[in-house]
């Protein structure tokens, strides 16, 4: 099956709104606005067509992952703090066909105990953790390889 133009869902979680003034010495100085323009302008290069969106509301980040189905070939999805407890984002993902990757812009590894959990990753393709703005960047070379191996 080849993917024409493919189309990329990119969901940003509860107080990434706030990057650039969040902490950056964990998150980096960027704004989210840069980081959607960073992925814009490599989905350019990489000929997808990417579409973003945050919320701060578990159920819009439901939605959104179930509306994505038939719609998008792949979900890059930084789910946040819902990351480490929302069983309903998990069964979201779970319920479409939709491929997700996982991204995170610390190493959450790294951090407090509760961080290192995330309940999500058994149901998502993979996961990128730690690499700042890059780990999106990796994310869309990820779904390069995920979109070659359907062809
Ligand atoms: C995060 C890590 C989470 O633990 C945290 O709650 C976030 C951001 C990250 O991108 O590093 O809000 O997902």
């Amino acid at each position: 099956m080849k993917i024409d133009n493919p189309c990329i869902l990119v969901i940003h979680g509860p107080n990434l709104n706030l990057l650039g003034k969040r902490e950056p010495d964990i998150y980096g100085v960027l704004t989210l606005n840069e980081i959607n323009n960073q992925m814009m302008a490599k989905a350019e290069k990489l000929g997808f067509r990417l579409e973003s969106v945050q919320s701060n509301y578990e159920g819009v980040i439901v939605d959104a992952i179930q509306q994505a189905e038939g719609c998008y070939d792949c979900i890059i999805l930084n789910a946040a703090a819902f990351t480490h407890y929302s069983i309903a984002i998990r069964d979201a993902l779970a319920a479409v066909s939709v491929p997700a990757i996982e991204v995170h812009l610390s190493n959450i590894y790294k951090r407090e105990e509760f961080r290192h959990n995330s309940v999500i990753s058994a149901v998502v393709y993979g996961q990128i953790s730690g690499f700042g703005v890059d780990s999106y960047l990796l994310a869309l070379e990820a779904v390069a390889c995920i979109i070659s191996s359907k062809k």
